[in-house]
Parts: C-alpha cells; structure tokens; sequence
C-alpha cells in the first residue's frame, strides 16, 4: 500500500469470513485462500479484525496475550504466510489493536486481582470503595453502566470502561506502558503495515479519579434513556495526557524503513476536536475513526452534518470512514427507505467512495449485503444479550459471508458454522453476483478502479458544499505541480426525486460514473436526481 493519504482497507470479521479447516471458525488461512478475491475486488489492504489469543467472550475484544494468536485463528507461521501472500498482491496487512484493555482472565489480571503487594498490583486501575461503599466516583462506561466494578479478593474495585470483563491496563504505570510498546514492535517486526488502536481515547484516565460534571442536555438527547449521555465524560476519557502514550507509538512506527499507518477507534462526545489533537500535528495517528459517525448516520442529512463538523474541527482533514462494521446493523437496512435494494447499496457505496481518507470497507458491503437475522437462540454477542433491553444485539451483521450460492452454509465452512449463514444471503453471493454484470458486486469493484482515476479523489480535500434531507454535494479538490482537479459531487440518499440548485461555471461538463445512471443540471442550474441516483461533474479552470 503506498503511503498515499486515501488507501480503502476490506475490513475482514475473521470468524466469518472464510473458515478454511471445517471448525465453523473463519481463520487465517481462509484469508490467504481468499486474496485472489480482494485483489480482484481491487481494495489497497486488509484490516483484520482482533486476531490475539482471547477467551471470546466479547468476541477478540477480550484479550489474555496481546503477542499470541487465538490458536481457532491459526498460528504465527500461518500470520506471516498471510502477511506474505497478502503483499505479493499488492494488498497491506492492519490489525485492529486492542490495547486500552485486557480480559478478566489475562494473567496479569488475575495477579494484580491478588492485592495490593501483588507483582502486578498496578497493572490496572484500582480503588477503595468510598466511605459507604460505593465506587470510587460517578464514571459510567458507554454501555451507561457504573464503570467500576468490586473484586473481593482484592478488596477494591477495578476500573472498566467498556463491559465489566474487560478492565482498564493503567498507562499511568511505565512497565504498563513498556509492554504496551513491546507488543507494537512485536507486531509490526511481523511485517504488519500498521495498527488500528481500539478505543484509543481511553488510554489515560485522571489521577485523581474526579467525578464527571453533569452534561447539558440539548435537544438531540431525546429521552433520557442513556445514562452515559447524562454526563460530560471529562475525567475519564480523552485526557489531554493520552497525547504523549501516542507519541511514543509514533515514534516506534516511524523507526521502520517502511511506512506503518497508526489508525485509532475512538468514541467521545466531541469526537472531532480529539481527533485534530491525535492527528494534526502528524506526531501521533495517521487518521481515526469514530464510532458515532457515518456508522450511526441513518439518512443523508446526519451524514452531511457529520463530515462538516469534521471538516470544521480536523485539520489538515484526513479522515478515516466507514459505513458498516462488526458493531452497527448492516448499511442498506440501517439506512432509511433503502430497504436492502441493489440501487440503495450503490449509492451508499459511492458516497462511501467518495470521501476523503483512509476508507474502511466492511466484508459483504460490497455485495450489498442485508443484516441478517439470527434466531435468538442462536445469538452469541454478549453484549447484545447483557446490556439493552429488547435489542437483538450485533449478531446481524456477523453472519458468515455467503461465497456459493448453492454450497452448505453458502460455502463459508464444511463443518457447523459459529452463527448460522442466512439463507435470505444466497442470492447476494459472491458467485452469483461474479456473474451479473450489473450486480453490486461489479459496481464496488468498478468503483474502487474510478476512486484511482481522479487525482482529486484520491489525494484531493474534501468539503461539503450542500445537503438537504435526500441530497449531498460534495467538493473534492487537488492541486499539484502539474495542474489542478475539482470533483463536484451530487448524491440523491433516498427513494425520493431530488432537486438542488448548483451554481456550477458554464465550463463543468459531466463524468461518467460506471454502472450508474446519472443525472444531469439542466442550463438554469437545477440538478434533478431520481431516487439513489448520482451526478458527477468537473470544474476546469483555465
Ligand atoms: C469494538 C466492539 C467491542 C467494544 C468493547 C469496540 O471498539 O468494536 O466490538 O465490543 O470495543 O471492547
Ligand atoms: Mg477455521
């Protein structure tokens, strides 16, 4: 992957992608035997999604050993096959990396939960119980839950922002922190292109454990029904502090002769502003995705408001995006009137397609790929089951991707796999769609290719000019030695004609999208869009 400021990453939900040894597990190997594939697809790289040794009950998110492979996975010579095969291809390798962390049943944990003169006594964050007993302070973790959680043989209880079994490391301690660089070493000696650092805002949390302050509650809060939102997560998330363990990361990918990308996942109310401070001064990450960004969006409008607080608060303005992944119902039956239809999917993928950034594609996203349904008892996510009343949990969009149309569990494995493949997904296979010309399919991959035939899509800036409740306009724009290119960009999100009034120079002329039937402004410079559909236009300067 070159070090070019727009690479788009397959980002691969190993367990069910493709299971090459009949354990109903997607594993290593079953990604080397797909890279023809992905290569075919035309993606730059691979974002893999956990891959260390864990006992699954968050699926990956719960680590035991941050240098070993879950053995279901494949071992470290099957990894640096993987890493090896995926370059001879032209494809890089990122792992997403879960650090903030660990399982309840790492090791350490289980020494630092010994006491207070135990080896590992600060490994993690703890404290005593306040005079009555209650945690040490009012943080909740973003599951609205108190996010600390009593050991009894310790006597104290122990810090955890995500779920109860997965406490908090504490950065605060140097031989915390020194493993932590032991492990980014170990990984990126494998080979690896670079990192994406999961909750990579939560690293550090205040000294003096202070309480929240309460938030003001605006009018986007709607019910009360989410603790979380009740507070300003001041103390305990996004500490000014987190910067310098960031560098430090830096500083170890950047001693490489090749470049090592450093991405974050983060989550924060002002999730923007924490992002320009990780990556404006090019010392720390490379780009960082959020969590409540396009992923949460449901309609054009929410993603129009989205990329321009971004591009208010982010400078110079790399971003990191992505419409679907492992955490969030499936694009097309999350996105409002799309109704899982082909057209929905290739607008989707377009808008996608067309932003600025590192551009995370989730495995059957390009095959517009409906969210499953998985019989109750069949779902597996935990935190589907624990944490939300009536909520169906993330087994939806984790289903085995379907590759045969006509093979057992739609050639995903041989054996039984770990959730069930839908059958509702076998029209959407990888077979069937190789052979329309017109599927879905066929329009991600001719779009991956248009994506590298405008400079401006691939290196230009990115501003939103417009958007309304169905359309988007979007700017992109490069400058170069050689010349200039500006990309206008009209989406019509939804299953409603749409009209926008551009004031395009009489010198725009229209480019061709593949595969998409595209709109044109009539002379008094109203463009009309038909539902999902896209137009496309340059700006020539003279
Ligand atoms: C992951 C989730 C996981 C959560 C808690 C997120 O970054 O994407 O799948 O449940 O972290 O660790
Ligand atoms: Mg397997």
């Amino acid at each position: 992957m070159k070090p070019s400021a727009s690479p788009v990453l397959y980002h691969i939900y190993l367990r069910s992608f493709f299971d090459s040894d009949g354990d109903g597990v997607g594993d290593l190997q079953g990604v080397i035997a797909k890279l023809d594939y992905l290569q075919w697809l035309g993606v730059d790289g691979i974002l893999l999604s956990p891959v260390f040794e864990s006992p699954l009950s968050d699926f990956g998110y719960d680590i035991t050993n941050l240098r070993g492979l879950n053995p279901e996975y494949g071992d470290m010579a099957t990894f640096v096959r993987l890493v090896k095969e995926a370059k001879s291809r032209g494809l890089a390798v990122m792992l997403d990396f879960v650090a903030n962390h660990t399982s309840t049943q790492h090791p350490w944990f289980l020494e630092s939960c010994k006491g207070a003169n135990a080896a590992k006594a600060d490994w993690y964050v703890w404290a005593p119980a306040r005079a009555d007993g209650t945690p040490p302070n009012n943080w909740l973790t973003i599951f609205g839950e108190s996010a600390w959680r009593w050991h009894p043989t310790r006597g104290e209880y122990y810090l955890h922002n995500t779920l109860s079994n997965q406490p908090d490391l504490n950065y605060r301690n140097p031989d915390v922190i020194r493993e932590l660089l032991k492990s980014v070493r170990f990984w990126l000696d494998t080979g690896v292109d670079g990192l994406r650092l999961d909750s990579v805002n939560l690293f550090l949390h205040d000294d003096r454990l202070r309480n929240n302050p309460p938030r003001h509650l605006g009018w986007q809060d709607e019910a009360r029904s989410d603790p979380y939102r009740y507070q300003s997560q001041r103390y305990n998330i996004s500490r000014p502090e987190n910067i310098h363990l960031l560098k430090q990361l830096r500083v170890i990918a950047d001693g490489y002769d090749s470049k090592k990308w450093l991405l974050g996942s983060l989550s924060d109310p002002s999730p923007y502003a924490v992002i320009d401070r990780y990556t404006s001064e090019g010392d720390a990450l490379d780009a960082a995705n959020v969590f409540e960004s396009l992923s949460l969006c449901c309609n054009v409008s929410q993603v129009g408001e989205q990329l321009s607080a971004f591009s208010s608060a982010v400078h110079p303005g790399i971003g990191c995006w992505s419409m679907g992944n492992h955490d969030i119902a499936r694009t097309v039956s999350r996105w409002q009137d799309a109704n899982n239809q082909p057209e929905a999917a290739k607008l989707l993928l377009t808008m996608l397609l067309s932003l600025q950034g590192v551009i995370s594609l989730y495995q059957g996203e390009e095959l517009g790929l409906p969210e499953a349904s998985v019989p109750p008892a069949q779902r597996r996510d935990l935190f589907g089951k624990q944490v939300i009343a009536n909520y169906v949990g993330r087994d939806g969009c984790r289903t085995p991707m379907p590759w045969q149309s006509d093979a057992p569990n739609l050639g995903f494995s041989e054996g039984s796999p770990w959730l069930p493949a839908d059958q509702n997904h076998v029209r959407y296979a990888v077979d069937q769609q190789q052979k329309e010309g017109a599927s879905v399919l066929h329009f991600t991959r001719n779009m991956l290719r248009w994506r590298k035939t405008y400079p401006a899509l691939e290196h230009g800036s990115c501003r939103v000019l417009a958007f309304n409740a169905s359309l988007m306009v979007l700017e992109r724009h490069f400058t170069s030695p050689e010349g200039s290119q500006t990309l206008i960009i009209a989406l019509n999100a939804s299953n409603q004609d749409a009209t926008i009034r551009l004031n395009l120079p009489a010198s725009a002329t229209s480019v061709p999208v593949p595969h998409m039937k595209a709109g044109e402004p009539s002379p008094s410079g109203a463009l009309l869009l038909a539902p999902w559909q896209v137009w496309v236009g340059e700006l020539h300067t003279p």
